[in-house]
């Protein structure tokens, strides 16, 4: 008896069902994204196909009225069309400028008596990836140790903007209070773009080269990374005995003469304390 009436339970919610919801993961707030359902009546009679998003409705096919699509809150989020099958129904949806998740819902509904309902739902994400990498301002080729540097390193539009972090020699830089993220003014579809300072004293006792490494961060899920290099050269020893050269010759000449005026006075003396 109770499995008579299980049999009958699964005949009955699999009258009708949802066989496919096709709502991408990511959308891109500059152009409209292209949402599906596909579903199988057997031979039960179709009353409506309704688009949600989140809890408001968006979208409503009703094969039996005229006309039979119906657009709600165009304003909103802007629903800019659909187009429906006897077994799908389309949807183009323009997202939101801002870098939200929202549920978008399928339902399926059948004629009268019955009434039933099929529903099914998946989430999309409105985010921009930056087609390039970030840029780095400012950094020299060669330094000399103690020298102090302003970088800027600046990153492409994105949805959400990207965290810049900066890094020397794989260590990541803390940024101090006034050098933090800045963003620039939102471009169409609410894309903006990212820079931050980075002031670095090379260490007195640095050679070789400075490894600098700037690194825009999107925080999506999984995050996406972007990043430019800078390697600048620290002035060597021997490159600094060089530089210097000319002016190290002279002072060698002048400390040489005093070297020897003082053994000329103390020459002096001796014959002097010998004459006596
Ligand atoms: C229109 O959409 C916005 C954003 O999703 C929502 O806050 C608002 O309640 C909606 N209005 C109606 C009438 O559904
Ligand atoms: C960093 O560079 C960007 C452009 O690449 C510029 O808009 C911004 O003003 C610069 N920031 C500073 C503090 O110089």
């Amino acid at each position: 008896m109770k499995l008579l009436s299980l049999i009958a339970l699964c005949a009955i919610t699999s009258a009708h069902e949802i066989t496919q919801l096709k709502v991408p993961l990511y959308a891109d707030p500059r152009r409209a994204a292209e949402l599906s359902c596909h579903f199988q009546m057997d031979d039960q009679r179709l009353h409506s196909v309704k688009w949600y998003r989140d809890m408001n409705e968006i979208f409503r096919y009703n094969p039996s009225q005229k006309p039979p699509i119906r657009l709600f809150n165009v304003s909103g989020i802007m629903v800019q069309g659909g187009d429906c099958q006897a077994d799908s129904c389309m949807v183009r949806v323009m997202p939101p400028p801002v870098a939200t998740r929202a549920a978008y819902s399928c339902e399926v509904s059948t004629e009268g008596p019955k009434f039933q309902i099929a529903r099914q739902t998946k989430h999309m994400t409105v985010v921009a990836m930056p087609d390039k990498d970030p840029v780095i301002i400012g950094a020299p080729k060669l330094v000399k140790p103690g020298e102090q540097m302003l970088l800027n390193c600046t990153s492409d539009f994105s949805l959400p903007p990207s965290e810049i972090n900066w890094f020397i020699d794989n260590e990541l830089q803390k940024p101090e209070a006034w050098q933090r993220t800045e963003y620039s003014i939102p471009q169409a579809g609410g894309l903006r773009a990212s820079w931050r300072i980075l002031r670095v004293r090379v260490p007195t006792n640095a050679s070789g080269a400075l490894r600098i490494r700037c690194e825009a961060l999107l925080q999506v899920e999984p995050p996406v990374v972007r990043d430019a290099v800078s390697i600048i050269t620290v002035y060597s020893r021997t490159q600094l005995s060089k530089y210097v050269s000319s002016k190290g010759i002279s002072l060698a000449g002048i400390s040489a003469n005093m070297c020897l005026i003082a053994i000329i006075w103390t020459f002096k003396d001796i014959s002097r304390f010998v004459s006596l």
